[in-house]
């Protein structure tokens, strides 16, 4: 594996990511928290930081752990300070360079640049840049404005490179990281869903032994991709709980319970639609609405898990993306949820947890669902809120505007299906607005519900456009709407970019 050494560039999770795709396993661990080196390191990878290592307090590692044993390559703000400790200089560029460059010159008999063009286009993100490298240091690569674009160190396979390979816009990224990961650190390229799921179905089933396991289904990929491979490694001693909280989708809750049994899971379906609905009457606040969903579904979720005896496990679906955010530079303060930090857990916190896709990005937790036969209907679905449709009802929520909105986003859905429209949008959904409009249909003067149609386009959900959705479908999905869903008489479309606002309309 390659031992990724994160300094806080906003980049690094894609340095993680494009290794990954070269099926080579790699983690990244913050700089300031490194893990002892496991012998299954073949290399590191120092990343990029917003820091600049002029700073007295810059982020630093003790490079003599792995420098002359591994492999190393830094990247940018890495390269840099590799160049400082080793007796180089870095300044403030001149001219900063952010954007796209071209390399000039490129020795490709230096094993990192194999392959290059001589005019690849790189990305380049650097406010300092390294204006002089130590004698044993060979420039491999420069731009116009950047002489030391790239370096080698002579009789070591150490390499600093000032352009950033993970971001798409480095043309040949890719092949510079296959040259270091594969060629120069002897990685394996045999990191597959498959090899994963059969070396983590057998750590599964020697770490729960004959234990029972309770798990929350939500519908989505992970939690169900997580069950899968619980109940692979333990069969029915994995014990899954499926809650409808009366805010999902127009049928789902049915559908997707069918599915999960066709798969072979040993699921209780709850009903616990009141209980949702009783503790969200009045409220319009959108936090105070999570907190009573959020509150509801553990009291559900507890008195349900205290149902199954001897239970000592609680499975999660917890992706490698929140594992990184907890343990980040920039520290767990801001992101650990906020039950974590009051007294007075509910029984089935105290569980001892299991995360089988701690170690995984979504789209790698997609392939391990794919390769294990999870039906494309749940692997391909947009991502949903773990609050559901109460924060797409803007205002208080009755049962009787759940109905409405159910029906609203089911003809939109479809609609977006049937079209073939669906897999080029991210999220799609129907906000219920808290005001009436004046309409006329027949000869009646009719006073209705507005809803609001958002479509995005995003990668990660972090920033989104609105989807140009074709106005010919706009207009026929409009008609459909009001024609079809009684007490709604008027739609609009969301055409907001996050930011400034957001995807969600709470
Ligand atoms: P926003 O509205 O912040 O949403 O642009 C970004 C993504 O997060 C989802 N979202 C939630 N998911 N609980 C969740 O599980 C929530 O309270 C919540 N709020 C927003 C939203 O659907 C989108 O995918």
């Amino acid at each position: 594996q390659i031992l990724i050494i994160d300094f806080g560039s906003q980049f690094t999770q894609l340095i993680a990511r494009r290794v990954r795709e070269l099926n080579v396993y790699c983690e990244i661990h913050p700089y300031n928290n490194l893990p002892s080196i496991s012998p299954d390191v073949k290399g590191v990878i120092l990343s990029g930081s917003p820091c600049s290592v002029r700073d007295s307090d810059a982020p630093n590692v003790h490079l003599a752990a792995f420098r002359h044993k591994l492999p190393l390559l830094g990247v940018c703000y890495g390269a840099q300070l590799l160049a400082q400790s080793s007796g180089g200089e870095v300044q403030p560029s001149s001219i900063r360079e952010y954007g796209r460059a071209r390399l000039g010159t490129v020795d490709t008999a230096s094993e990192l640049m194999k392959g290059f063009d001589q005019h690849s286009q790189v990305w380049m993100s650097h406010g300092d840049t390294i204006t002089q490298i130590p004698d044993h240091f060979d420039v491999i690569a420069s731009t116009e404005t950047v002489r030391v674009a790239a370096f080698q160190v002579r009789g070591e396979q150490t390499y600093g490179i000032q352009f950033h390979p993970e971001v798409t816009h480095s043309l040949q990224g890719k092949q510079l990281l296959h040259n270091f990961v594969v060629d120069i650190c002897g990685c394996s390229q045999n990191w597959t869903a498959d090899s994963f799921v059969d070396t983590t179905v057998a750590d599964l089933k020697a770490k729960l032994g004959d234990d029972k396991v309770v798990l929350g289904l939500s519908g989505g990929v992970d939690s169900s991709v997580a069950a899968m491979l619980i109940h692979r490694a333990i069969g029915p001693n994995l014990y899954c709980i499926f809650v409808d909280n009366g805010l999902l989708r127009k049928d789902e809750f049915q559908s997707v319970l069918d599915s999960y049994k066709t798969l072979g899971l040993n699921v209780k379906g709850v009903d616990a639609q009141e209980q949702f609905y009783s503790a969200l009457t009045g409220l319009t606040d959108p936090e105070a609405k999570r907190k009573a969903i959020g509150k509801t579904f553990i009291d559900v979720f507890d008195q349900e898990s205290h149902r199954i005896e001897d239970v000592s496990w609680l499975g999660q679906g917890t992706i490698y993306p929140d594992v990184i955010e907890s343990v980040s530079v920039k520290g767990p303060s801001a992101t650990i949820k906020s039950h974590h930090n009051v007294g007075g857990l509910p029984d089935f916190m105290k569980l001892k947890v299991v995360e089988p896709l701690n170690t995984l990005f979504k789209d790698e937790v997609r392939a391990v669902g794919r390769s294990m036969g999870l039906p494309e209907f749940i692997l391909g679905r947009h991502p949903f809120p773990g609050p559901g449709l109460a924060i797409r009802i803007l205002g208080d929520i009755t049962p009787e505007k759940v109905a409405i909105l159910q029906e609203v986003d089911a003809l939109f859905i479809n609609g977006l299906k049937r079209e073939g429209l669906y897999d080029q949008v991210w999220q799609a959904g129907a906000m219920l607005l808290p005001i009436q409009s004046v309409g006329v249909m027949g000869d009646e003067r009719t006073y209705e519900r507005v809803v609001a149609l958002r479509a995005v386009t995003s990668v990660d959900g972090m920033t989104a456009d609105w989807a140009h959705l074709p106005y010919s479908f706009l207009a026929d999905i409009s008609n459909e709407i009001i024609n079809k869903v009684k007490g709604v008489n008027r739609v609009v479309y969301d055409i907001s970019s996050k930011p400034p606002a957001t995807i969600e309309w709470e």
